[in-house]
């Protein structure tokens, strides 16, 4: 599935000579089937790891190895019979230079400016930004020569990830195991958003169904997976905005690059929203938050009888209202949006709730469908404005809709 920040990036990626060479090979494979155009590019020590044609078979492209193979050139501009230089070629075409695993010598280069293989020809001559999974043994990232490498690319404006701590190919536990593939892709998300059209502003947003505890053991909570959410929060920092993710709980993994803080009440989001969103640009209310809570909470665990059990449930705060009020004295986030999940009279309800709720967008979500609203992976939307225009979104990954979510934000916040 395309990721849009990934789209049609090009991607240089380094592989070093690492035994985490293989999983670069699934990396490789992650970024194409999200959209990125890799170019692959392999020490000596890394094909000794894992052959060319496993990252040529994934990415559907050469692998480039050596420094002096000059190829024709197949961009559309070149002259007839004119040959690339490999590295200056992909060091001008190139989004971003990722190289995963970097290994502890490679590193070492890429600190004094050495260029004796294509890699590292490459990374002197390209103004893409740099990101960086380490692997190596844990002696060997904790030497200080190592350290100190490592804090003058930081210096420069490259981005590390990892490494992280676990089994190492000595046998031997400690920090040095390359970032798993997927968060390494998470990063790559990060810095190829950096500049992006929300970079310096703020955002808030909450996902997620509360949970209003009845005793120690039970709740009452909803359908809610936090999949709208999450995707909002991603699609924003993929834009280079700052993001603040308040979720209720999910089985979804904190993203990365996001300020994560996780609740459970409807009275616990409130706090956190209250005290995030207080001069933030925007707050997106995708969380289903619950309307009720049981009115009391037994401290032991309710035993069973025969009889039935009444539960006498009493009103949690209504956020959006309190996030109103606040903006009326002035503070609070600039633009509020809410969700009006719906399974009949939508348009009407998601409108009330937009007029009392004093937002200036709602998106009006019918979840009886099968195909949107709760723990699917797409969604169909109206969007709805204070200035009353309404906008019917077909059906869409739930990430495209956050991102028309975000391009209407993004207009509201400079007028
Ligand atoms: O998490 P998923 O599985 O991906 O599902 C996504 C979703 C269906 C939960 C999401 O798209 C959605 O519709 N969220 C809003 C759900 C909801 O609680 O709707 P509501 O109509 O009850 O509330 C209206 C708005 O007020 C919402 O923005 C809600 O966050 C907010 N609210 C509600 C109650 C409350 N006490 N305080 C609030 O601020």
């Amino acid at each position: 599935m395309n990721i849009r920040v990934l789209h049609n990036k090009r991607i240089v990626l380094g592989v070093t000579g690492g035994v985490a060479a293989y999983k670069a090979a699934f990396l490789a494979s992650r970024l194409t089937q999200a959209g990125a155009i890799v170019d692959v590019v392999m020490t000596e020590a890394a094909t000794r790891f894992v052959a060319p044609l496993t990252f040529q078979a994934v990415t559907r492209r050469a692998v480039h190895t050596d420094i002096f193979a000059l190829s024709p050139d197949s961009e559309p501009d070149a002259r007839a019979g004119e040959l690339q230089i490999p590295h200056i070629t992909l060091a001008k075409s190139a989004n971003l230079l990722l190289i995963a695993p970097a290994t502890g010598n490679t590193l070492a280069k890429l600190a004094h400016g050495l260029a004796d293989n294509l890699l590292t020809a490459i990374a002197l001559a390209t103004s893409a930004p740099l990101l960086i999974a380490p692997a190596m043994e844990s002696e060997m990232w904790a030497h200080p020569a190592t350290q100190a490498n490592v804090a003058t690319l930081v210096e420069r404006g490259a981005t590390l990830v990892g490494p992280a701590a676990g089994h190492l190919a000595s046998g031997a536990e400690g920090v040095g195991r390359m970032s798993e593939p997927e968060e390494i892709l998470e990063m790559a998300r990060v810095v190829l958003g950096q500049k992006g059209d929300l970079a310096g502003r703020r955002m808030v947003v909450s996902a997620g169904g509360t949970r209003e505890a009845i005793d120690p053991v039970r709740f009452i909570s909803n359908r809610s997976s936090g999949k709208m959410g999450f995707a909002l929060a991603l699609a924003a920092r993929d834009r280079g905005a700052h993001v603040t993710l308040v979720t209720a709980p999910t089985a979804l993994p904190n993203p990365v690059g996001v300020d994560t803080v996780q609740v459970e009440s409807a009275a616990e989001m409130r706090d956190a929203i209250l005290s995030a969103s207080d001069g933030a640009d925007a707050l997106v209310m995708a969380a289903a938050v619950a309307d009720y809570r049981p009115g009391e909470v037994a401290e032991q665990k309710i035993k069973k009888t025969d009889g039935a059990l009444t539960l006498r449930l009493t009103h949690t705060p209504d956020i959006l209202a309190e996030v109103a009020r606040l903006r009326e004295l002035g503070r609070g986030p600039k633009v509020t949006v809410g969700f009006a999940a719906e399974t009949e009279d939508l348009l009407t309800n998601a409108r009330e709730k937009l007029q009392y709720k004093r937002l200036d967008l709602i998106a009006a979500n019918d979840v009886s469908a099968a195909d949107a609203g709760f723990a699917v992976d797409t969604n169909r939307v109206t969007l709805l404005s204070a200035d009353g225009t309404a906008e019917a979104l077909p059906l869409m990954s739930k990430e495209e809709v956050a991102h028309t979510i975000w391009d209407r934000v993004s207009s509201l916040i400079q007028e």
